[in-house]
């Protein structure tokens, strides 16, 4: 845990950004696999963790805006759970820990808010993610469900977002010491994707990395020759020579901080030199948003240019045609180009998603679109010095959407359908760093990942 003083001034920096009324930040529960003792790993909420620090299941933490106090919520154990889990802290040592000085049993926190409700006060929560905390919720302020959605707290939402969002110097540490987790990960996955390995194996071996130095994996590990499947989990497959291998991963820490880089590789070591140049058109699309993310400029016009570097290079292969600003205005390098170029990092892999996708990444100044495309930017506005965000571009050749779109005769200007279908059996190729928003730029965080050519073939040869 980081010091109780941090979190004390999170929580009083929250209490400040809400008018009036209780804050409730229920932590999370275990939560069974098969049966109820066989539970999947414990995952605290990352708003929890942010605000009460402790890792444990079955607390809420209460803020009272209008008292200026501060709760955490749980039940000390019993001798039955000290015989199966040992000996714990008490409730009141596990709340010093974390710098507050009041504790309510589950019980007495039934009867506080009963009382809150009978007085009419407000009563702040976020929108729950997991169904055991939507009944709890329903359950404490008896509400029915559609009550419990229409009453979301968007003052809290906005207060926790522009908090969160801001990285301190600890959380960046956090950040950092997982990519470089995540440079072992991948230099490993570099040095073993050879002809007749599996898939799973390597997938096993670098999730077994993340175990070894923090929680684990940051998400379930994306590892696949077919990678033009976005979100690949499935790793059933033998590494065959001449075909890429896209490895998406990353660690988390005890903390609850995730790292995420995308690197793809040629089976075997060498790449061909029709990879060579698809790979090269990434490369300059991810380096291109290094180079231009900044405080000054919404994170739209990065995704935006980086679609005019990936539009270019494929045109210079023959694959598009037209102008390239025509083509990106209309979105037809979505077709190989189908995500936007990153998202918020921190202790959400998707820093924030539960909080509302749009609540983190946009604006009064940028509003989502719904071209295809661009429609999945997680992140559009303008980030500060202190955020961390994905730079993540892609080419992918999706035999599925190649064959759609030319039936539909979709973008027939700007889409050479002929030359694609050599490419069909291409796979995918994504690169992606994580970085920190500087003062006036941005800075690639952790131990530079083997990322051109050069490197890789030097790393796995
Ligand atoms: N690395 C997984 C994702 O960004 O969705
Ligand atoms: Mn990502």
């Amino acid at each position: 845990m980081f010091s109780a003083q941090i979190y004390s001034n999170r929580r009083k920096n929250l209490l400040s950004m809400v008018a009036k009324g209780l804050i409730i930040i229920p932590g999370n529960n275990e939560s069974p696999s098969n049966y109820k003792g066989n539970t999947y790993r414990f995952r605290q909420d990352s708003t929890f963790s942010y605000f009460f620090g402790i890792d444990e299941p079955n607390l809420l933490g209460l803020i009272d805006v209008d008292e200026n106090r501060q709760y955490l919520i749980g039940d000390n154990l019993e001798i039955e759970d000290i015989i199966w889990m040992g000996l714990q802290p008490s409730m009141s040592e596990k709340a010093t820990s974390v710098g507050l000085t009041m504790v309510l049993s589950h019980n007495d926190f039934k009867t506080f808010l009963s009382n809150a409700i009978s007085k009419k006060r407000s009563i702040h929560f976020t929108s729950p993610y997991r169904a055991e905390n939507a009944a709890l919720l329903q359950n404490l302020l008896t509400i029915s469900a559609q009550e419990l959605d229409s009453t979301i707290s968007m003052e809290l939402t906005k207060a926790i977002v522009s908090l969160r969002s801001v990285k301190s110097t600890e959380e960046i540490s956090e950040i950092e010491q997982m990519v470089d987790v995540a440079w072992i990960m991948h230099t490993t996955a570099m040095k073993i994707a050879r002809q007749g390995t599996t898939e799973r194996k390597i997938a096993g071996i670098i999730e077994g990395i993340a175990l070894s130095h923090g929680k684990g994996v940051s998400f379930p590990v994306i590892l696949s020759m077919n990678g033009e499947t976005l979100h690949n989990h499935n790793h059933g497959n033998i590494l065959q020579h001449g075909r890429l291998l896209v490895t998406d991963a990353g660690a988390e820490s005890e903390l609850l901080y995730a790292s995420d880089i995308t690197r793809t590789v040629p089976v075997g070591g060498k790449f061909d030199a029709r990879q060579k140049d698809i790979y090269n058109i990434v490369l300059q699309a991810n380096l291109k948003a290094i180079d231009m993310l900044s405080p000054k400029r919404q994170y739209l016009d990065v995704h935006l240019e980086v679609g005019r570097v990936i539009a270019s290079g494929l045109a210079d292969l023959g694959l598009m045609k037209g102008n390239i600003d025509d083509i990106v205005h209309a979105g037809a390098h979505a077709l190989f180009f189908p995500h936007g170029l990153g998202h918020m990092l921190g202790l959400d892999v998707h820093d924030m998603e539960n909080l509302g996708e749009d609540n983190v990444g946009y604006d009064n100044t940028v509003s989502r679109s719904s071209q295809f495309g661009l429609a999945y930017l997680r992140f559009a506005r303008k980030p500060l010095p202190g955020y961390v965000l994905t730079d993540e571009p892609g080419i992918y050749f999706i035999p599925a959407l190649i064959d759609l779109w030319r039936s539909e005769k979709k973008f027939t200007e700007f889409i050479n359908y002929d030359k694609l279908e050599a490419y069909k059996n291409f796979g995918g190729i994504r690169i992606e760093d994580d970085l920190l928003v500087t003062a006036d730029g941005c800075r690639v965080l952790g131990k530079p990942i083997p990322k051109t050519v050069e490197e890789i073939e030097g790393i796995m040869g």
